[in-house]
């Protein structure tokens, strides 16, 4: 496995692999790497000739006050983890690598980003969107896998890639969960024990909604009523929102009469958690 610093010599290895007829696949993270990614790297690993992983924490992402400097980096481990899943190259640049200037070009989507983390994260996809085409163009891949875990950044980068013609297919792929349900998260390692016995609570919220809504019921208000509920059971979790949106605009619907997503973000103390379940009536 090739640990590789700069954008020259991984665009070198792409095209060594391309010449010999290899497909690209990439998975983009910002490392403290667990199951979650694996699920991504391990899907990616069977469908590519070249599998490359990203690991890098993108500042450009994160708010003023939010948690950019304390994000967990656990790169030796990260190493070990991508070796154990047969990985060819680790791209970890620094800062400085991607962005050697100030930045004056951005990828602003419109209306998928304006509900549920957009609310409370302003620029948050713009930065990830940003940087995602950046690495589509320094990687060139076939195919870049994105967890369903953040179902509105799969949204962003799908249309993105849409609107914009990145010769891409986006793969999602979906949320693994602990056995209790919560989705596993690098977040989850800032949870004491106790607020990691209470966290499953968002998980469980969600599937209320969905049981509502298998249930027949399709009025926004009475399906989120039943995960109200249920949040309301543990004092300690803060609810950021809880939300049925359209599962493609990502935007709020009052009546449930096609695809949806029901979206949570809740916080323990300091620690932000979010998930979703999607939902289609079956036929
Ligand atoms: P990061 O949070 O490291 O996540 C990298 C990828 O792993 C994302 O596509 C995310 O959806 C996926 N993932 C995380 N937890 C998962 C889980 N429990 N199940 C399935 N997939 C999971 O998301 C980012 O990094 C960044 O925003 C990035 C896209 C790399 C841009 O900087």
């Amino acid at each position: 496995m090739k640990v590789i610093k700069t954008i020259r010599e991984t665009r070198e290895v792409v095209y060594t692999a391309r010449r010999a007829g290899k497909t690209v696949g990439l998975v983009p993270t910002m490392g403290a790497l667990h199951e979650g990614h694996g699920q991504l790297i391990e899907r990616a690993r069977a469908e590519s000739g070249l599998l490359i992983v990203s690991i890098f924490v993108n500042p450009l992402q994160f708010g003023p006050g939010e948690d950019y400097s304390r994000y967990p980096r656990t790169l030796e481990a990260d190493l070990d983890f991508c070796k154990a899943r047969d990985v060819d190259v680790v791209f970890n640049p620094e800062p400085s690598e991607l962005y050697p200037d100030q930045q004056k070009t951005f990828v602003e989507v419109e209306e998928i980003p304006s509900e549920l983390c957009g609310r409370s994260r302003p620029g948050h996809f713009r930065g990830v969107a940003t940087v995602v085409l950046k690495l589509f163009n320094i990687v060139l891949p076939d195919r870049a896998y994105f967890g369903e875990k953040d179902a509105q950044q799969l949204r962003v980068i799908e249309q993105m890639a849409l609107d914009l013609n990145v010769p891409v297919e986006i793969v999602p792929v979906g949320t693994v969960r602990e056995a209790d349900g919560l989705a596993i998260s690098s977040r989850n390692r800032y949870l004491t024990p106790d607020q990691r016995r209470t966290a499953p609570i968002l998980y469980q919220a969600l599937n209320a909604a969905y049981q509502a809504l298998c249930s027949g019921e399709r009025e926004v208000a009475k399906v989120l009523a039943a995960s109200e509920a249920v949040l309301a059971e543990e004092p300690a979790v803060r609810k950021e929102y809880l939300e049925v949106v359209d599962a493609r605009l990502m935007t709020p619907v009052t009546t449930v009469d096609g695809p949806v997503r029901i979206a949570g973000a809740v916080w323990i103390e300091k620690t932000r958690l979010i998930d979703n379940l999607y939902w289609k009536e079956k036929r």
